[in-house]
C-alpha cells in the first residue's frame, strides 16, 4: 500500500480555536479524521506530522523518501519565510503536494510568496478541502 505523510506547520494544532473567520471551525483532529477517511477509501496509508519547528519539519521531509511515496504539506506561516523547508523539498525525489486553507493570494501581501513553490503544486483557498485535493492530487502521481 501506498504511503502518503501528512505535515501541518506552526499553529495548526490551533485550528478551531484560531481565526475561525479565515480557518473554519474544524479542529486539526477534525481535518485528519476527514483526510483518513478519503485515504482508507483510496487504499492509501496515510501519518500525520504537526509541528511548530522548523528543524522538525525539515528532518521529517529529509527523512520521507525512505518511508513514503509522497508528501501533502501545509507549511503554514513557514511557507513564506523558510528556504531551509524549500530546500528540503526541492532535495527529494517523491511528489510534494502543497496546500493551504486560506487562498494566501487574497490575504496580505506577505502571505501571496511561497519558498515552498519548489512542491510540485500548490492548493490553497477550499478550507478543509485543500487537504483532501491535495491527498487526490498525490495519489494521482504515485499511482501513474
Ligand atoms: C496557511 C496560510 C499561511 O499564510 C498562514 O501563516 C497559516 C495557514 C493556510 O493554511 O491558509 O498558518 O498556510
Amino acid at each position: 500500500m501506498k504511503k502518503v505523510l501528512i505535515i501541518h506547520g506552526p499553529n495548526l494544532g490551533l485550528l478551531g480555536l484560531r481565526e475561525p473567520d479565515i480557518y473554519g471551525n474544524f479542529s486539526l483532529d477534525a481535518i485528519n479524521e476527514k483526510i483518513k477517511k478519503l485515504a482508507k477509501e483510496k487504499k492509501v496509508s496515510v501519518d500525520f506530522l504537526q509541528s511548530n519547528h522548523e528543524g522538525e519539519i525539515v528532518d521529517a521531509i529529509g527523512s520521507s523518501p525512505k518511508k513514503y511515496d509522497a508528501i501533502v504539506i501545509n507549511p503554514a506561516a513557514y511557507t513564506h519565510t523558510s528556504v531551509a523547508i524549500r530546500d528540503a523539498v526541492a532535495a527529494i525525489d517523491i511528489p510534494v503536494v502543497e496546500v493551504h486553507l486560506s487562498n494566501i493570494y487574497r490575504r496580505e501581501e506577505f502571505r501571496h510568496k511561497s519558498l515552498v513553490a519548489a512542491a510540485m503544486g500548490q492548493i490553497s483557498g477550499f478550507g478543509v478541502n485543500s487537504y483532501l485535493l491535495g491527498l487526490l492530487a498525490a495519489i494521482e502521481i504515485i499511482n501513474k
